[in-house]
């Protein structure tokens, strides 16, 4: 097995300082949230694996669907010689891709969780030890600086994770993907569909709990990372449909009245009884949304495939 490179362009200093702003910032206001990267250090990017696994998590399985029935397509229209995969988490679904592209050279997964990173470069080169994979430790909301690999580029944005960026996040990430795009590149990205909310909700709140697990994880990072005491046991999961934003919300919701010490940040946070903390948004799209959206930032929707339910899209787009 040929080694992988892993180059962290987030030092853990500054993700410490990132993760000490965010929470600042976001148990100060009301109502009170929290970025959802923070989900996944090494136990939420398990719990989120374990999640894809779910009878209730349908995404997983739909766009994989679409990736098997679409990967030739998808390698005939890109010619990729680079993939870049941003939040590429356990790379399972990529396997598609890279089985299809021809001429691939380089493999570039771009993620926060060192551990999915690590996991996801040593099975694909267990089976694939030709394959150059050069994997980043970056947060792809930032600048990034990306290895002088060769094009064409193949920029994959899967899962669906653009939904769990606010929509001025998501206009700001699009432009900086759009940024990276040279003429020849192209961006594959992964969208939920807006479905009868029965169906999200049962996605984002499952028999098992594991979602509801996922979700308390983010009070694990505060605890460990800045010497927290948040009681895991004293918040109930929420999820809940926004049918005029269409999106989920997940939420942790104050069993009682509790304050909450930040050692790190001398910060004591108050929590009336009932009171929520909004953790993660996930929207989900129509085909509009997704084609003026790329086109907002200069990118032309070339190709729209969907699962035969209708559930999940991938689309295909360039630079106009
Ligand atoms: N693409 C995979 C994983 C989706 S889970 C799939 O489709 O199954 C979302 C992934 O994005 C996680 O691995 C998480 O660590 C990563 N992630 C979330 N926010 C991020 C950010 N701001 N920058 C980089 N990676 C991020
Ligand atoms: C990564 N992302 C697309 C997932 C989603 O469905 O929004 C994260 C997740 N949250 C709860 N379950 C899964």
């Amino acid at each position: 097995m040929s080694p992988f490179l892993l180059t962290r362009t987030l030092p853990v200093d500054a993700t410490e300082a990132a993760l000490r702003a965010d929470v600042l910032a976001g148990l100060s206001r009301r109502p009170k949230t929290l970025p959802p990267k923070w989900f996944y250090d090494a136990r939420g990017s398990e719990l989120f694996e374990e999640i894809t696994r779910l009878p209730e998590y349908y995404p997983t399985r739909a766009e994989r669907e679409v990736l098997v029935a679409h990967a030739a397509d998808i390698a005939a229209a890109s010619g990729a010689r680079t993939l870049i995969e941003l939040g590429s988490g356990s790379s399972e679904k990529t396997r598609h891709l890279l089985d299809a592209l021809p001429l691939l050279h380089s493999y570039v997964p771009v993620d926060v969780s060192e551990s999915a990173l690590t996991g996801a470069a040593e099975a694909l080169l267990a089976e694939r030890p030709e394959l150059n994979v050069h994997a980043l430790i970056a947060d792809f909301t930032g600048g990034l600086a990306l290895p002088g690999t060769p094009g064409p580029r193949l920029v994959a944005f899967l899962g669906g994770t653009i939904g769990n960026l606010l929509p001025e996040e998501r206009a700001a990430f699009l432009r900086s993907v759009r940024s990276i795009l040279s003429p020849g590149d192209a961006l594959l990205l992964g969208t939920d569909l807006v479905k009868e909310p029965d169906t999200l909700v049962a996605a984002y709140d499952d028999a098992a709990g594991v979602t509801a697990a996922f979700n308390k994880n983010v009070l694990e990072v505060v605890n460990r990372v800045l010497d927290a005491d948040f009681d895991l046991a004293a918040f109930d999961h929420v999820a809940r449909w926004d049918a005029e934003a269409e999106w989920i919300e997940m939420r942790l919701r104050a069993r009682s009245a509790l304050t909450v010490k930040i050692h790190e940040l001398d910060l004591v946070v108050s929590f009336e009884e009932g009171e929520e903390l909004r953790t993660e948004v996930s929207a989900k799209f129509r085909r509009e949304r997704v084609r003026d959206e790329l086109g907002a930032a200069g990118m032309r929707l070339d190709q729209w495939w969907t699962d035969t339910a209708g559930r999940f899209a991938v689309s295909l787009a360039t630079a106009v």
